[in-house]
């Protein structure tokens, strides 16, 4: 959530109150877009286009009266986030469904994001110093010159003086920072791939069937994979992020698991009375009936369970765990082409769990997870790297956020959600990655239960002396680059 402040005056009391209203835009479209409330989101896009034209005429007005020299520039922004706002209002009218909507409801909140930070932030402060300041009420009567002959002002009132002007300063040097702190406005950039829509027009339920279950897979699997291209990190990423695991186990699916659905006869019977001819890849899950929702499930749930791995007696009285051959297969199956695609153990029960929890036809998880997502970004920019206009969060805000979210999912991915903050935020670090499995048990083995995951890239890690060279490397840079921030803020630039 943004608030206003101070520092996002533009100098003109009527823009401001504009820009106050897109604030509260921002926040609606934030909010309404991560709760779905599909109805809101079309309510902000109409506002938007109400406040566009009006905001916008007022302030070009403005900007003519003062002769503003980039007046015509000026415009031509004005028209293309006018634009911006027209096509996403028709996008969204025309949007059938729900993942329809929330591609414009993601378009939307970025839009609103560029617009305060690149548009307002930026090239409205152009004009700022232009504009004719307020009269302020103390000045003195014209005509009457102030009175002559008083004393000097006291050492106290000269601080008291010096103090007024620097804190006037510091509320709006936040936006005229020297160019190699401006990014400090710009909100952190990372990877998230986008699905294609959902499909249509299959020759066959059979495969109609399996693009749903992949697709609902597929939603997960892509959540996981987002990335930050800025962030060059050392080891390989976990298996869930990388799309070449996707693919794999896309083939891994069609050949081991979806043979086993079609085995059972009920399924057979089912379908035929589902009648699919208007249903895409997404709505199949909210149209389908519950009985033939079940035997897909048990389907998928009864393939996962077949390739576990059993424990047996020897003739010697010890114990082990049997591989089936089809289990085998599967671990040739899940294998990288290089071992810098992903990281991958060794194909075991945890991570036949993990595969099976997976496709849940009641829930499509990817909503809950971009909506976990949402707050820990939040937190983490919050608390971690504070952008300028944002609400400052606690000390372990972040990592208790994380933790919050572990009793959301199934168990099997809270790890996941770790390492991915760990590939997307800079300052989310091995070493924050230790002390934050130090929360989840005494020993190295009781932590292993919670995050195996973790601790296995931790394992790794541990091995690479010049990762914690780098974050260190990097750690400094960041610590530098905040104390001559608040050097210039506090006016004592860093020699
Ligand atoms: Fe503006
Ligand atoms: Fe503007």
């Amino acid at each position: 959530m943004i608030l206003w402040r101070d520092a996002m005056s533009v100098g003109s009391p009527a823009l401001d109150a504009d820009n106050k209203k897109l604030i509260e835009l921002l926040n609606s479209a934030e909010e309404s877009v991560s709760g779905e409330s599909w109805a809101t989101v079309g309510a902000v896009i109409a506002d938007l286009q109400v406040y566009a034209r009006d905001h916008f005429a007022r302030e070009e007005a403005v900007l003519a009266a003062i002769k503003y020299g980039d007046l015509e520039a000026h415009k031509a922004l004005h028209a293309s986030l006018s634009t911006k706002a027209r096509l996403l209002g028709e996008k969204f009218a025309a949007s059938a469904t729900d993942d329809a909507r929330r591609t414009c409801g993601a378009v939307l909140t970025k839009v609103l994001n560029e617009w305060l930070i690149h548009h307002v932030l930026k090239h409205d402060m152009k004009f700022k110093p232009l504009l004719p300041k307020k009269v302020p009420s103390a000045v003195p009567v014209s005509g009457l010159s102030p009175p002559t002959g008083l004393p000097p002002p006291t050492q106290a009132e000269q601080d008291a003086e010096r103090r007024a002007r620097q804190e006037a300063r510091n509320k709006d040097v936040e936006y005229q920072l020297p160019p190699n702190l401006a990014h400090l406005l710009d909100r952190i950039e990372y990877v998230t791939p986008e699905l294609p829509p959902p499909a249509t027009g299959f020759e066959s339920f059979d495969k109609f069937c399996e693009a749903a279950i992949w697709r609902r897979v597929n939603k997960v699997l892509v959540f996981f994979q987002r990335h930050n291209p800025s962030l060059a990190l050392e080891l390989p990423p976990f298996f869930l992020a990388s799309p070449e695991f996707a693919e794999r186990f896309r083939d891994a699916v069609g050949k081991l698991i979806i043979p086993i659905i079609w085995e059972s006869r009920q399924i057979r019977m089912l379908a035929t009375s589902f009648n699919w001819a208007d249903e895409d890849t997404d709505s199949f899950w909210d149209h389908v009936t519950k009985p033939l929702e079940q035997c897909i499930l048990a389907g998928w749930a009864q393939g996962w369970d077949d390739l576990k791995l059993v424990e047996v007696k020897r003739s010697d009285g010890t114990r082990v765990m049997q591989v089936k051959d089809n289990t085998k297969a599967l671990r040739e199956m899940l294998l990288p082409s290089t071992p810098a695609a992903y990281d991958i153990p060794k194909v075991g029960n945890r991570e036949i769990a993990t595969f099976k929890s997976l496709l849940d036809p009641a829930n499509d998880w990817s909503v809950y997870l971009n909506r976990a997502w949402r707050i820990c970004h939040d937190l983490y920019e919050q608390e971690k790297d504070p952008r300028v206009f944002q609400q400052k969060a606690r000390e372990g805000a972040f990592r208790d956020g994380l933790l919050n979210t572990f009793d959301s999912f199934p168990p099997e991915w809270t790890d996941f959600l770790v390492l991915a903050c760990h590939r997307v935020f800079p300052r989310i670090t091995t070493s924050f990655l230790e002390s934050f499995a130090r929360n989840l048990g005494r020993t190295e083995a009781q932590r292993e239960e919670y995050i195996p995951y973790t601790i296995r890239y931790l394992r790794q890690a541990r091995e690479h002396p010049d990762i914690t060279l780098r974050e260190c490397g990097e750690e400094a840079e960041w610590q530098a680059k905040m104390k001559e921030l608040s050097d210039y803020l506090a006016d004592r630039p860093s020699k």
